[in-house]
């Protein structure tokens, strides 16, 4: 089998952590029995700086010819005073929307190895969590009506909150399949004291809880989800939500495991085609020093070989590469809490040697 991808290296370390990704793949293709036909796709700031927008023609046309899409990171300050169409942060989006990729699947896990790195005290980090965000990610607030006008106030700008029950359904049983497979407990976040359309989102959410009496719903207003998961992150299994709220949450959950260079996300849509990135950025203030951590793109990876290829052994052995590296004791400097760290490179080789 070969498997055509798109790379969005994008900018700052996304280059690299895609490169040590490449590598990861190729090496797994060899021991499992396929191959990998790579296709480079400018997107992001580079794109700005060589074509003047952040996503060229004929780019999504690449993203949707191939199997899946692989991103590093796109943005950065040199972008940062671009007006909002033109910023790189649009690239992304555009190929969200263009690949009708809904489901934002964000799994954050306290990895006990790395309990000393969460900023949680430590009784509330020993009970550990393993929280799967599905977060929508095509409509609400980042893709409805937006403007600016004149009003007696002076200039106003608006953005426009919106969801249609289909979009709510359509997410919210990507929620409740996820959840059979795991702990079954779904918790919807809203602000249905406050939204119209947060109420839309819990009332289809509640119906369609009822074909899936198998697994417990819990609503939980986005303000207390805030407080509880630094409270206490054990009680979620999965949580799904919003664009924005999902956003939100995704940044603070990540942050309690410590370790946002080491988590994934998958996008997907209603084919197996996806999209699979790191949840951190470009880290700009990084780039080309042989300090980025590879792994969350590496578990990217092995989200796309699991999720959108089916190949459950050849994903179980890259995450089980990553997990015998960290127990083994090695550290990029971004997980090495000032203690001794080791290079992209080092952590790269590292990796691959662990690879069966
Ligand atoms: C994310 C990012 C993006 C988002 C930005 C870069 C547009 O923060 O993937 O969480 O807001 O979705
Ligand atoms: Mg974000």
């Amino acid at each position: 089998m070969n498997y055509k991808i798109a790379l969005i290296r994008g900018d700052g370390i996304g280059p690299e952590i895609i490169d040590s990704t490449c590598q990861m793949l190729d090496k797994t293709g060899q021991i499992y029995g396929f191959t990998f036909e790579y296709r480079d796709v400018l997107a992001g700031g580079r794109a700005i700086d060589e074509c003047g927008v952040p996503l060229p023609e004929g780019a999504l046309d690449i993203c949707l010819q191939s199997d899946s899409v692989l991103l590093g990171a796109v943005g950065g300050p040199k972008w940062d005073n671009l007006p909002g169409h033109l910023r790189p942060e649009r690239a992304l989006l555009g190929v969200r929307k263009g690949m009708e990729l809904f489901a934002n699947l964000r799994p954050a896990r306290l990895m006990p190895m790395l309990k000393d790195a969460s900023p949680l005290r430590s009784e509330i980090a020993a009970k550990g969590f393993d929280i799967m965000i599905v977060r929508e990610l095509t409509g609400g607030i980042y893709f409805g009506k937006s403007g600016r006008y004149d009003s007696p106030d002076g200039e106003t700008a608006f953005d426009t909150e919106t969801y249609s029950v289909n979009e709510i359904r359509r997410i919210g049983k990507v929620a409740f399949e996820t959840a059979r497979k795991r702990r079954k407990l779904v918790t919807s976040i809203d602000k249905a004291n406050v939204l119209e359309s947060s109420r839309l989102w819990r009332e289809t959410i509640h119906e369609l809880a009822a074909e899936y009496p198998d697994v417990e719903l819990r609503d939980m207003l986005v303000d207390n989800a805030a407080m509880q998961l630094v409270l206490n992150p054990a009680q979620f299994d999965v949580i799904v939500t919003s664009n924005i709220f999902g956003d939100i949450l995704s940044d603070e959950a990540s942050q309690l495991t410590g370790s946002i260079g080491l988590l994934p996300s998958a996008s997907l849509g209603a084919t197996t085609r996806g999209l699979y990135e790191p949840i951190h950025g470009s880290a700009p203030d990084i780039a080309g020093q042989n300090l980025a951590n590879p792994i969350a793109t590496v578990l990217s990876a092995a989200m796309m070989l699991r999720l959108s290829f089916g190949l459950t052994e050849a994903a179980d052995a890259i995450e089980t590469a990553v997990d015998e590296v960290l127990a083994a004791g090695l550290r990029t400097k971004d997980i090495a809490r000032g203690g001794p760290h080791i290079g992209s490179d080092a952590m790269t080789r590292a990796l691959l040697d662990q690879l069966r």
